[in-house]
């Protein structure tokens, strides 16, 4: 595991409250992909859930199998004390790298910046390892760079499809139409297919 960008560092960052990529709610690209989902029986992860504002919506929404996983529940347990049915018992505390199970459906936002770029071979392994056969890996990436030595980090198109390729079939991987405005222009909306083995 990452000891720089460890669980002691992403709890100091909701405690100050300067956890500057919350959004407070869903945001539309992983709102409009959820609303078009027809099975809700399917098995779906949050990696990096944060506030879980994603996975309140997808209980909202009907979905029955979907989980949360981060290493702290300091940010998810203010968003269930501000609304009504947040899903608790839908969330996992620990480390993305040592979580096993097997999802249909994994949705990344703002989980693969915050992991150093060195950890990001070891992000697309673990993300073939959780996913069935077939599964998709769903989303936002940044297309940018922010020149910091620490999250988020950035990166291009070219650089996700020399990333993926090997294990996963890419679909989409292109500037999304529907950004919040802060971010607009500036992330990548991609659905990513586990290749067989
Ligand atoms: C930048 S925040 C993004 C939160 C959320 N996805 C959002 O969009 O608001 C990254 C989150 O990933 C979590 N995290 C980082 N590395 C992790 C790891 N190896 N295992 C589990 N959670 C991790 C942090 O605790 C933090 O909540």
């Amino acid at each position: 595991m990452n000891q720089k960008f460890n669980k002691a560092f992403w709890e100091e960052k909701y405690i100050t409250s300067t956890d500057k990529w919350h959004t407070g709610s869903v945001t539309t690209p992983i709102k409009e992909y959820i609303d078009q989902i027809s099975d809700k029986t399917q098995d779906v992860l949050i990696p990096g859930l944060g506030h879980g504002h994603e996975l309140y919506y997808l209980s909202q929404s009907g979905f029955s199998n979907i989980r949360g996983l981060d290493f702290t529940d300091i940010a998810v347990k203010e968003t269930a004390n501000s609304v009504e049915d947040f899903p608790l018992d839908k969330v996992t505390l620990g480390d993305f790298f040592a979580h096993t199970g097997q999802y249909d459906l994994i949705i990344e936002q703002t989980f693969f910046c915050s992991l150093p770029i060195s950890s990001r071979t070891a992000y697309v392994d673990k993300m073939y390892e959780l996913l069935k056969p077939g599964g998709k890996l769903v989303g936002v990436l940044f297309d940018c760079n922010f020149a910091t030595d620490t999250p988020p980090f950035g990166g291009s198109k070219e650089e996700y499809i020399n990333l993926f390729k090997d294990k996963f079939a890419i679909n989409v991987l292109e500037t999304a139409h529907n950004s919040i405005k802060p971010r607009a222009g500036r992330e990548l909306f991609f659905i990513i297919n586990k290749q067989h083995d």
